[in-house]
């Protein structure tokens, strides 16, 4: 299965601003870890950094047991690091089969049969494959975005935020791919999620980010709810 990702120590900043300060986050592989904290915390941050879109200034990103802080994004994505960002991540211009493709080829895969799989999970992008992106509502544009980390078939997916900005009455649609996702591949996943209920709902694993630094992480079934509400409260 695989896709275990280990940060150690990792402090990240912009510039001389340092925004992550000696983060530890363990995603064991096969599970399910939920990021979670206030606005501005930098969570994005250690998402791109993970990524690869983002240099550190010290600590150590191990995928698979192997080090990637020094490893270009494109290369970790092809070691099986997929990435959603915040925000909605397609080509507006090209059609959802298009922005599908793009991925497709710049992965360097020939083999087709890995679109219908994603269709599969996401049956309602199958009826919408000649519609340029930007004509898609955001949980459609979501989910495409999500369709495209999965083509390249990664062993850890990880999800800024996907339910950010969506219209309340399809927020379940989203929750309930992504569990049906990690439910039927057992895929490891990092996910960044507002809604507390869902993330401990569907969660192995959480930590809790304040200030650049992890202040909580533990697994689901012992949270203290009340202690974890006055972490998030703004
Ligand atoms: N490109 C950037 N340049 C400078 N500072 C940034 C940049 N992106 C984010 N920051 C700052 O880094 C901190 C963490 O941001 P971010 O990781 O986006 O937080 P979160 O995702 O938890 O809301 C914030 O103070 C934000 O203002
Ligand atoms: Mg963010």
């Amino acid at each position: 299965m695989g896709g275990e990702l280990a940060v150690d120590g990792l402090c990240v900043a912009y510039g001389r601003t340092e925004v992550l300060f000696d983060v530890d986050l363990l995603v064991p592989s096969g599970s399910l870890v939920c990021l979670m904290g206030r606005n501005g915390v930098g969570k994005s941050t250690l998402l791109n950094a993970v990524a690869g879109l983002l240099p550190r200034t010290r600590g150590s990103i191990r995928f698979d047991g192997a080090e990637v802080s020094g490893v270009r994004a494109h290369k970790r994505a092809r070691m099986g690091i997929g990435y959603v960002p915040q925000g909605h991540a397609v080509f507006p211009q090209l059609t959802a089969m298009e922005n599908l493709l793009v991925v497709l080829e710049r992965a360097g895969r020939s083999d087709r049969s890995v679109l219908d799989e994603v269709l599969d999970i996401f049956p309602a992008l199958a009826t919408l494959l000649d519609r340029p992106a930007g004509l898609l509502s955001g949980g459609q544009a979501k989910q495409l975005a999500i369709a495209r980390a999965l083509v390249t078939r990664p062993k850890l997916l990880v999800l800024d935020e996907p339910t950010e900005g969506i219209q309340p009455s399809i927020i379940h649609e989203i929750e309930d791919t992504i569990a049906a996702l990690h439910a039927t591949t057992g895929m490891t996943m990092l996910l960044v999620e507002q809604y507390v209920e869902f993330a401990l709902r569907l969660a192995d694993r959480y930590a809790v980010m304040d200030g650049g630094h992890i202040v909580s992480a533990g697994t689901t079934t012992d949270v203290d709810l009340t202690a974890f509400n006055d972490l998030l409260a703004v």
